[in-house]
């Protein structure tokens, strides 16, 4: 079978990598990868936004199934487009996106069908927002622009004056041009955050394994919001009881209220969860594969994931099992210094054949050039170790990247570092996580 993924991220090369393990898998394409995805597999550079040009492409390779990374072509209905064409996609249609596309739509959602979430009001007027802003008493809120802002538009704020400047600039200024037209004020949650990504066909589901990201840019989650840093998987915040909890409280109820609404969602559904003292709210949903999660998440997967996809697209996840190896995974990423804001790239990329070879490496920023392996983007590499133990895997990724060299190389030297302190003094305690 030949198969094509959409995305240029360490995601997309982690899912290149995963799938290539099929043996139904006879070709691989990527539409349009990175210096590292392009040695797997064969790629081109088209716009991931021509649905027209990827579907002629899709039928001139004679490509049997397309596996969508990346939110906004979903947002934008590349399902449904592909469909119409009578091709067969992995990745929700454009309502079902709606839940990613859309915070007010996927807040009403949960209120409607009383799924655990930060209370909220939303706001299609700067003074309505403001006007809400001055009755609440000072203290942290969260404002978030509705649309799809790349990851940028969800401002987490100490007091109600920054709150204010939030919503000025997203709906005043409109810093995210229309995602900023409507926004969300909703409470501040406080807990660790942990991601589960669900696999849904439209009427069953199949868990992966939690994961747990760092979003700010250094360590101890200062400095400024990125794509991601890291991750490891799977977390240990997430205990049996919070993973039933859960599964009945949160991903049950979203899959039944989504029939309900006649929306068929087959693909991911990413569930950003906070783990609060009341048990686990939702902070988002989206609407693929996270990233960095994927690094982690797919090495631990045991399961063939062209079945798995396969399934979901058929709609016979219920008679396709799962397997997870019962390891830990750790992701380093490598970023270029000055990442999120400015940085320079096309620095050569020296060491990757003294990595290890149990451990994993994916590319995001990174191009060829003359031969020669250079950095390309914010975040250039995923390192990504897998040991019985997380102390060893953490241990395993550090290592890995003293290996790799690159001029103003940035990463996080606490990726997983609570999650071991957490596991020791529960084992000094004799609870198991
Ligand atoms: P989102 O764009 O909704 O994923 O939010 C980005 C990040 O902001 C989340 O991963 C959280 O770290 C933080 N965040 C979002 N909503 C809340 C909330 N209600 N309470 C606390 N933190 C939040
Ligand atoms: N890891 C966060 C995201 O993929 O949105």
């Amino acid at each position: 079978m030949k198969i094509l993924v959409l995305g240029s991220g360490a995601r997309e090369h982690a899912l290149v990598w995963k799938l290539s393990q099929s043996p139904a898998v006879e070709e691989i394409h990527c539409i349009p990868g990175n210096g590292g995805i392009c040695q797997q597999a064969r790629c081109a550079s088209l716009s991931l936004n021509r649905f027209d040009e990827l579907i002629r492409y899709v039928r001139e390779q004679g490509i049997q199934l397309t596996v969508v990374g990346p939110e906004q072509p979903l947002v934008g209905g590349i399902a449904d487009a592909f469909q119409a064409a009578g091709l067969a996609i992995f990745g929700p249609n454009r309502r079902a996106a709606q839940l990613e596309g859309s915070k007010i739509f996927a807040k009403q959602l949960m209120a409607r069908y009383g799924i655990p979430t930060a209370h909220f009001a939303s706001f299609d007027s700067l003074e309505a927002a403001l006007g809400y802003l001055n009755q609440l008493p000072d203290g942290p809120v969260v404002v978030k622009a509705d649309g799809l802002a790349a990851g940028k538009g969800s401002v987490v704020c100490s007091t109600l004056a920054e709150a204010r400047r939030a919503v000025q600039a997203m709906m005043g200024e409109r810093i995210f041009q229309e995602a900023g037209s409507r926004v969300v004020i909703e409470e501040f949650m406080e807990g660790e955050e942990a991601s589960l990504f669900v696999l849904c066909d439209g009427k069953d589901y199949r868990l992966l394994v939690p994961a747990q990201d760092f979003k700010r840019a250094l360590d101890d989650d200062r400095g400024k919001n990125t794509g991601g840093m890291g991750a490891y998987a799977p977390t240990p915040f997430v205990t049996p009881e919070v993973l039933r909890a859960a599964r009945t409280r949160i991903v049950e109820p979203t899959l039944e209220a989504l029939q309900r609404e006649g929306i068929d969602y087959r693909g991911v559904l990413y569930c950003g969860l906070m783990l609060t003292r009341e048990g686990p709210r939702v902070v988002e949903f989206n609407c693929r594969f996270g990233d960095p999660e994927t690094q982690v998440v797919l090495p631990l997967l045991k399961s063939d994931l062209v079945d798995l996809v396969m399934a979901v697209v058929e709609q016979r996840l219920g008679a396709t099992p799962i397997a997870l190896e019962d390891a830990w995974a750790v992701c380093v990423v490598l970023a270029s210094g000055g990442y999120p804001d400015q940085y320079q790239t096309g620095f050569p990329i020296q060491g990757l054949e003294e990595v290890p070879e149990d451990v994993l490496v994916f590319h995001a920023g990174t191009r060829r050039q003359e031969g020669r392996l250079v950095t390309a983007g914010g975040r250039v590499l995923s390192v990504v170790a897998r040991a019985a133990r997380l102390s060893q895997a953490v241990e395993r990724a550090y290592q890995a990247v003293e290996n790799i060299q690159f001029q103003n190389r940035h990463f996080r030297r606490d990726i997983a570092r609570r999650a071991c302190r957490w596991l020791e003094n529960a084992a000094g305690t004799s609870r198991t996580p």
